[in-house]
């Protein structure tokens, strides 16, 4: 029964319902019994185990050919291949449809077809979206339960005629009569589809269970679909944390900054600085919506309303908010399980001596595998977070004072450098690289450039992405923040770290707020501002001076080196690339000499 009064809505859902013939269809409405209700069934069907350990916790196992997303069965379709980008995959509309409509008939068989009215950012915020997520799976109700806002408020907000963008999921799994399920129910990798029609603001995904594949609200809503909404708006949707930083006098500085997946955006959101007298405070970790407020200053808001962060590694070292952050009301992911029936990762602290692995198999210490998948996730509510900043459901967002861009590079990459202007940081951001990471299926480990850290997730052609950020310098005028470009991942020849990273991070964020109002010291070098030995405040802090040295070395060799992988970065988008881009290159040449 529909508990919607919205007629193209329902027409939608019907039509659903009919070419994927579940057994039931199920409007949700956000609410802990439905929680508990979908969690309970799961738990009695063995796909999940509740955590003695944390109240109201579940842990799931997926499948070894599901635990990531996929970025080559994930397709941009537009009518003209060129709008897709040479940084895309694509398939003409028309065919994709054709071999995701075949796939779709009867795909929900055996199955409750769920359907969930959300919200991408605060109901009440000019700058939030509203999406309807249908879906075969209770685990992505739950998910996006913590995710999204979900319910009444949404079903209110949308009327009879309110605009939504409709996100269609299955996990291309059907069940035969009397079949008993699958522990992950999913399609093999050759069946699997996270397709997007930006024409249309509409998203169909089939056959992944996991994270970005399936809680369509974040990678695909509120990255692929929405970078090209914001495009023709007049804002911008990014991979970026919002953190807010304030100094011991009070003032208060918000940083965007984008960081490719699995690069630490949840740890630096969170930080615990190192530097007398500063306190962090998260507003979000994972996406931003940037619009000019009506002050003219961009304001930004996170749309999501939970964390799907990467387990392992955090510790109460590296993440004591997030640790505290999962104490309960929280999901896992392919983590390990206890005996005494709590999670465990890598990276967490002392190993057990015995766990289950994510694979559901008995481990010890002295396994040559993990007990946890390195892309093992958590989902939790942001509003749990220790941290969280007080504004960070403020309908209107927080004023970005600063962007900040960067990715691992064990080498080349110093500690930090400002652009000298918007172009140059538009620059930076364009030929941002970064190694590959778990949070992907496919090779660990391989640099690439990965602009804005949106390769993954622009839904339209990325030279058009890099005029958009020109338009929005303009745009944004004399507001328009300073840019950064970091790199905590710097090795020395020995394959050490050179930085500790976490939250001694804090030091270089510092350095980024004095420089964004005017106050610390640079020196100009032939890729930027950078700070002199004694604009970093390291008091405290023990590092050898010539590592801090090494950190900010400009290798004017390796850059030298880089410019033909630039160039052949910028080759692909042909005559679309802005010839802004190509004079900052021109620029930098010189200035290396
Ligand atoms: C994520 C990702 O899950 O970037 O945030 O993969
Ligand atoms: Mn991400």
């Amino acid at each position: 029964m529909s508990t919607s009064k919205h007629r193209r809505l329902n027409a939608w859902v019907n039509q659903v319902a009919e070419m994927c013939a579940p057994d039931a269809v199920c409007w949700c409405d956000g609410t802990r019994d439905e929680f508990d209700r979908l969690m309970g069934q799961m738990v009695a069907g063995g796909m999940a185990v509740p955590l003695a350990k944390r109240s109201n916790s579940f842990l799931f196992r997926s499948t070894p050919s599901d635990v990531a997303r996929v970025e080559s069965r994930t397709y941009i379709s537009t009518s003209d291949k060129d709008d897709a980008g040479p940084m895309n995959n694509w398939v003409d509309p028309g065919e994709l449809k054709a071999t995701m409509n075949a796939l779709y008939q009867g795909c929900m068989r055996g199955r409750t077809m769920y359907v969930i009215p959300f919200s991408m950012g605060p109901i009440d915020s000019p700058i939030a979206k509203i999406g309807v997520e249908i879906t075969d799976s209770p685990y992505v109700v739950c998910n996006m339960h913590i995710m999204t806002r979900v319910g009444a408020g949404v079903v209110a907000k949308l009327g009879v005629d309110g605009e939504f963008i409709p996100c269609l999921h299955s996990l291309g799994a059907p069940l035969a009569p009397g079949e008993k399920d699958a522990p992950w129910p999913c399609a093999p990798l050759e069946k699997k589809y996270i397709s997007h029609f930006p024409e249309e603001n509409l998203i169909w995904s089939y056959g992944s269970g996991y994270g970005g594949n399936a809680l369509l609200g974040k990678k695909c809503l509120a990255l692929r679909i929405a970078s090209a909404m914001a495009r023709q708006e007049g804002w911008m949707a990014e991979h970026m944390l919002i953190l807010r930083l304030t100094n011991p006098a009070g003032r208060q500085f918000h940083i965007a900054a984008a960081f490719p997946s699995a690069c630490g955006k949840t740890n630096l959101a969170m930080l615990t600085p190192t530097t007398a007298g500063w306190k962090c405070e998260c507003i979000g970790d994972d996406i931003a919506w940037i619009k000019t407020g009506p002050d003219g200053r961009p304001h930004a808001i996170n749309p999501e309303a939970g964390f799907f962060g990467v387990a392992p590694g955090t510790s109460s070292e590296s993440n004591r908010a997030a640790l505290e952050t999962l104490r309960e009301n929280t999901i896992f992911t392919n983590c390990a399980l206890t005996d005494d029936g709590d999670i465990w990762w890598e990276g967490m602290g002392a190993a057990p001596s015995h766990a289950i692995d994510w694979q559901g198999r008995s481990w010890t210490p002295a396994c040559s595998e993990p007990a946890a998948h390195p892309n093992a996730r958590f989902t939790a509510p942001a509003r749990q977070c220790p941290v969280i900043c007080p504004d960070w459901e403020k309908p209107e967002g927080v004023p970005i004072d600063v962007f900040v861009f960067g990715g691992r590079r064990t080498g080349v990459m110093p500690l930090v450098h400002e652009a000298y202007s918007w172009d140059h940081g538009v620059f930076l951001g364009a030929t941002a690289s970064s190694e590959t990471t778990a949070a992907n299926i496919g090779a660990v480990g391989n640099l690439r450039r990965d602009p804005f850290a949106m390769t993954p997730f622009c839904g339209y052609n990325m030279a058009d992405y890099f005029r958009h950020w020109f338009d929005m310098g303009e745009r944004f005028g004399k507001y328009a923040p300073r840019i950064f470009y970091v790199n905590w991942f710097r090795r020395s020849p020995e394959g050490r770290w050179l930085w500790p990273g976490f939250g001694e991070n804090s030091r270089v964020l510092k350095w980024i707020c004095e420089r964004s109002e005017g106050k610390a010291g640079a020196v100009e070098t032939p890729i930027g501002l950078m700070p002199r030995e004694g604009d970093l405040d390291l008091t405290g802090m023990s590092i050898a001076g010539k590592d801090v040295r090494e950190l900010l070395r400009v290798d004017a060799t390796a850059w030298k080196a880089e410019l033909p992988d630039i160039e052949k970065h910028f080759r692909q988008f042909g005559e679309r690339l802005p010839g802004r881009l190509w004079k900052q290159l021109e620029e930098l040449r010189q200035r290396l000499g």
